[in-house]
């Protein structure tokens, strides 16, 4: 196997039979092997830098009814709320202060005006309050509030906002009419990663792993789709059940297999895309104690530490379990960089941390 797996490593073109090799591995030493050569692509393609960005969760109010998340419309036991634009901006500075360089806007999927002009302000308040002499552009902004019109997502780039993420779940158009209403469309959500792109956005997506009829044939067409669609940013984690949304009858999988394959998934989209950036997600750590250093082991380098106002951090459970009551406090962060060290890297402070890939792409424009 030792051999077939260094075939594989070397190669430029991974076809969907060597992905799924991958993935499949069971054995120790052999993830082990993959592990070491996911590694070492990211330290060859990325460097020693683990980029941070602070994850504001400003609100909780949603419009869509996925049928996986924990903050669908239809959940009545949760306590909706929206930050106030003085909270957000708080956060920013915090964020700014800790030296984290970015941050992530994230809430439920609105479309009204009142929420688009809301966040137009926000954009703008942030980049105009975040400047210091580390960061004369202030902070790097990171949207993630979903499927917008052109001329919403043309706003939010024209504010300030440079990257944004937009999961497109599985890359399966029969899964993703499983575990979507029949409203909510692949086909929307693959235009609106278009318009992102053509835009100027820096693009992220992304999948959950292991949920209920999801098969590894499926994880491997998802890492293609990511490199069909030129990608810049990858954010991918664990499906874990909320007891409030229906899939949640289906059950998940055992933690242990969910954990490892997806740190398999982190590795192999490491090797097939190289230069891209690749979050390791909270939901990893909700999954294990040291799910994000993993990550980072598996050649994940970015890490979105949650820095919302305590007061609402419990009311934004995407899934059971949700770790990191304490982030973004002194503390937190002098433990973040012990964290970071000890997998053999280093905190890239002060900067906006984008993607190498993004970079490359735009010089051919
Ligand atoms: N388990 C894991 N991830 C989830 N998300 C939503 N619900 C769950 C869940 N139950 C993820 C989706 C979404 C992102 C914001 O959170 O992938 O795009």
């Amino acid at each position: 196997m030792k051999e077939e797996l260094k075939n594989i490593f070397t190669k430029n073109d991974f076809s969907k039979d060597d992905i799924v090799c991958l993935l499949s591995l069971t054995d120790e030493n052999d993830i082990e092997l993959l592990r070491e050569a996911a590694y070492d692509t990211a330290t060859r393609e990325i460097g020693e830098k683990v980029s941070l960005r602070g994850i504001v969760e400003f609100s909780n109010i949603c419009t869509r009814n996925c049928f996986y998340c924990g903050i669908r419309r239809d959940s009545r036991e949760v306590v909706r709320y929206v930050l106030g634009k003085d909270e957000i901006i708080e956060s920013a500075k915090k964020a700014a202060f800790s030296g984290y360089g970015s941050i992530v806007l994230q809430s439920g999927e609105r479309r009204d005006g009142e929420f688009i002009e809301y966040v137009v302000e926000v954009i703008k308040a942030i980049k105009d309050k975040t400047k210091n002499p580390d960061l004369p552009n202030g902070l790097g902004i990171t949207l993630s509030i979903g499927e917008q019109d052109e001329k919403t997502y043309r706003r939010f780039f024209e504010a300030g906002a440079h990257r944004y993420l937009l999961r497109i779940e599985t890359s399966n158009k029969i899964l993703y009419s499983e575990i979507h209403p029949g409203d909510q469309k692949f086909e929307n959500r693959l235009e609106c990663l278009k318009k992102l792109r053509k835009i100027g956005y820096q693009v992220g997506t992304g999948v959950m792993i292991g949920f209920p009829g999801q098969r590894i044939e499926d994880l491997a067409a998802d890492v293609l789709f990511f490199a069909e669609n030129d990608i810049d940013m990858i954010g991918m984690g664990p499906y874990i059940v909320s007891h409030s949304a229906p899939l949640s009858s289906k059950g998940m999988m055992d933690k242990e297999s969910l954990l490892e394959l997806s740190l398999k998934m982190i590795a192999v989209t490491r090797m097939v895309l190289k230069d891209v950036n690749i979050a390791s997600t909270t939901a990893l750590e909700a999954i294990s104690d040291d799910g994000r250093e993993k990550g980072i082991m598996f050649g994940a380098n970015v890490l979105m530490p949650n820095i919302s106002p305590v007061r609402v951090k419990s009311d934004y459970q995407l899934y059971e379990g949700k770790p990191g009551l304490d982030e973004g406090g002194e503390k937190y962060n002098e433990m973040l960089i012990r964290k970071i060290s000890s997998a053999g890297r280093r905190p890239a402070l002060n900067e906006w941390g984008d993607s190498k890939h993004f970079k490359k792409r735009i010089q051919f424009l």
